[in-house]
């Protein structure tokens, strides 16, 4: 790298309407940390067909997510953000190590059971070998740092086997990553269901606040968060319903669950709820305007398509010539 930073690589998928729990479990992450970093931040857009996509519906969201990561505040002049499907090095790297995983570790991989329980007629391979791709993902940067939740935890550790196991056969090619501890974000779980994680594919809208919800929207939603009997805004795991506000709270407002607890004391759900989606609005307002500036400027959002993906490309083919070259192919003639 050009600098003495550290790597740190991190996607999303284009699918679905990203929810409030995207944006305050990792987009605000990845936007306070990018600075200590050399960042990718791809939109892994080749994970998305692993199930079936309309190809318009793909790349407006593909375009749509690209635009948000930048509305949310990655300065893409710093930070490297791209589509997956613009650099060929993670199909290339992937197919490789699709030849140095073994079929028993993609079996035990929990989200594979789960995506093939929930599209029990599309069980196609690429469902299956998706760590692998992923792996690619992030050993082709020669990446330290993947800020990740702990779904793909499991994930990560694969990549992890994967690329201590090329190395041992073939010497020091891949660094080897690690989870990013330290400050993660809020984990924001379901308005409607406080068990349940807040995602973007809820089939109760009421359930997850959408990064476009306009104002009215996000209030009621919030008025209508499930709540409890007791009558407390207090931060308990007992109160699974307000503690999730307070979480969303104070995540939309920098403020700590015990200065909350103190600002509500003595006031009803009502207040506190409005409360809340007040601290929302106030935040995903201003990066909705940002959003809808940054859409206006297709030339700006063309300009960061390309040089990004020419940056990616770069730092990709340097890592696949190395792999290429360990595994035996052919040297290029030039
Ligand atoms: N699988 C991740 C998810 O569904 C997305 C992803 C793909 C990713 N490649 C990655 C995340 C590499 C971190 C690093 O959330």
């Amino acid at each position: 790298m050009l600098n003495d930073k550290k790597i740190l690589f991190s996607g999303m998928q284009a699918t679905g309407n990203l929810t409030l729990g995207n944006y305050l479990g990792a987009l605000k992450n990845w936007v306070t940390i990018s600075d200590e970093y050399e960042t990718f931040y791809s939109v892994v857009d080749m994970h998305s067909i692993t199930v079936r996509q309309d190809p318009a519906e793909l790349r407006k969201r593909a375009r749509t997510l690209l635009t948000l990561y930048i509305a949310a505040g990655l300065d893409p002049e710093k930070n490297c953000i791209y589509y997956q499907s613009h650099v060929s090095g993670h199909a290339e790297l992937a197919w490789i190590l699709n030849c140095f995983t073994y079929m028993g570790e993609l079996n035990r991989m929990t989200q594979f059971k789960d995506k093939a329980a929930k599209h029990a007629d599309n069980i196609n391979a690429g469902l299956f070998t998706y760590p692998v791709l992923m792996a690619a993902d992030i050993l082709l940067y020669q990446t330290d740092v993947v800020p990740v939740g702990v779904d793909q935890m499991q994930h990560l550790e694969l990549t992890r086997d994967i690329a201590q196991r090329f190395n041992s056969i073939y010497g020091d090619v891949f660094t080897i990553p690690e989870a990013y501890i330290g400050k993660v974000g809020a984990k924001i779980m379901s308005l409607q269901d406080p068990s349940k994680k807040m995602s973007k594919s809820d089939e109760n809208v009421n359930a997850s606040i959408y990064l476009m919800d306009d104002p009215d929207t996000i209030i009621r939603k919030f008025k209508r968060a499930v709540t409890d009997s007791e009558a407390c805004v207090r931060y308990s795991e007992e109160q699974p319903g307000i503690k999730n506000l307070l979480d969303i709270y104070c995540a939309c407002t920098g403020k700590t669950p015990a200065e909350a607890e103190k600002e509500f004391e003595g006031k009803g759900y009502g207040d506190f709820k409005l409360a809340v989606g007040e601290s929302v609005v106030g935040v995903l307002k201003p990066l909705q305007d940002r959003f809808h500036d940054l859409t206006k400027n297709k030339d700006y959002i063309d300009g960061v398509i390309k040089n990004n993906s020419e940056k990616a490309n770069y730092f990709a083919t340097k890592t696949l010539r190395k792999v290429q070259k360990k595994v035996g192919f052919p040297e290029r003639i030039r």
